[in-house]
């Protein structure tokens, strides 16, 4: 029996998780849920974006499953990442046959350093304007590339490309791209390049079946990965994993989307596809194959899609389809 901390959050984040509960009840999988409160809702009922007790029951959980936040965003999942040590984040970024994706020959996936870059937050106001700091550690570079490598390995993909603006943040993203190669030297059967982030975003564009692992700091990652869902349909489709030493979060990439919350029309795909990854991260190898082939099978029958995706189905009849399909 697996212990899950269930984090729904706030908008969409709540209707997703309905349906990606519903989707794990289906695999005879033994899970103990316990939900708990983060978010702009909670802030306003409680006082706190991210209360004790949840922080608290996210530590002492097996994995921890979270919809989304609103505008505490930053207190809510930025904070867990930190407070869990959850330093790898990966998104993978793959298209179904048959959608509206851009590419129909997508599958590549984005290693985001998840504890520090931008995202540190540490900003201030000055006489003329205002600072944040942006902080590249060598270890936390070196395990966020070794994690990329590996993860080549285990998965066989054949390439890590490291990105990064090293021509003009020479110190900190000097720092990323010297770590890339020192740990490239350990991996000698996996190929390895480099690319700038600004060249990244258009190669995401003009070549994406280039990409097969990419391996990035903090910012960068969040902006290349919904990048990697617009060339794929959308937000709806594209989940994650945030991986520490002593625990795990998985989530959608997508926030609460205040403009069709409450409409039931959110896709869930994303939010079932982090449950898939959370199901593989426990070993859990068999429910996680049959929910992606449920969702492949439900993709390709089109007759019950969300709006994003072409259809006019709920958020619910998706999931409940994706769930009579496993
Ligand atoms: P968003 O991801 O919530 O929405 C962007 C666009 O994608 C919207 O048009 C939305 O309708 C669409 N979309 C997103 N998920 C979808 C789904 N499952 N099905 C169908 N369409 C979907 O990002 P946005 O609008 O920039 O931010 C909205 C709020 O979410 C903000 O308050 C932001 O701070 C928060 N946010 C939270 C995140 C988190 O909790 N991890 C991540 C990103 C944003
Ligand atoms: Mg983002």
């Amino acid at each position: 029996m697996y212990k899950i901390a269930v984090i729904p959050g706030d908008g969409i984040g709540k209707e997703v998780m309905e349906g990606a509960i519903d989707v794990l009840e289906g695999t005879g999988v033994e899970f103990s849920f316990t939900y708990e409160n983060a978010g702009d809702e909670c802030l306003k009922d409680c006082g706190y974006a991210l209360p004790d007790d949840t922080l608290a029951l996210a530590k002492k959980s097996d994995a921890v499953l979270f919809g989304a936040a609103g505008e505490t965003a930053a207190d809510v999942i930025v904070r867990l990442r930190q407070e869990l040590d959850l330093y790898a984040n990966l998104r993978p970024v793959k298209s179904y046959p048959g959608t509206n994706a851009i590419f129909q020959d997508i599958d590549f996936m984005i290693v985001r350093e998840n504890t520090e870059g931008m995202y540190i937050g540490v900003e201030s106001e000055n006489k003329d304007g205002a600072t944040a700091k942006r902080l590249i550690t060598h270890k936390a570079s070196q395990k966020i590339c070794d994690y990329a490598f590996k993860y080549a390995i285990t998965t066989g993909r054949k390439r890590v490309t490291g990105v990064h603006k090293a021509n003009v943040l020479k110190i900190t993203d000097g720092l990323f791209k010297k770590t890339f190669y020192e740990v490239a030297e350990k991996y000698d059967t996996i190929e390895s390049n480099d690319y700038y982030v600004d060249a990244t975003a258009m190669y995401l564009l003009t070549k994406p079946q280039f990409f097969d692992v990419i391996v990035t700091t903090n910012l960068y990652g969040d902006i290349l990965s919904d990048e990697g869902a617009g060339i794929v349909g959308g937000l709806g489709l594209i989940p994650s994993a945030n991986i520490g030493d002593k625990g795990a979060l998985f989530e959608p990439v997508h926030g609460s989307a205040p403009d069709i919350a409450g409409q039931s029309k959110a896709n869930p795909i994303a939010m079932i596809l982090s449950a898939k990854m959370m199901l593989e991260f426990l070993g859990e190898n068999e429910s996680a194959k049959a929910i992606d082939e449920a969702v492949l099978k439900v993709i390709t029958q089109k007759n019950i899609l969300t709006p994003d995706m072409g259809g006019n189905s709920t958020t619910k009849d998706l999931a409940k389809s994706i769930k009579n399909n496993l």
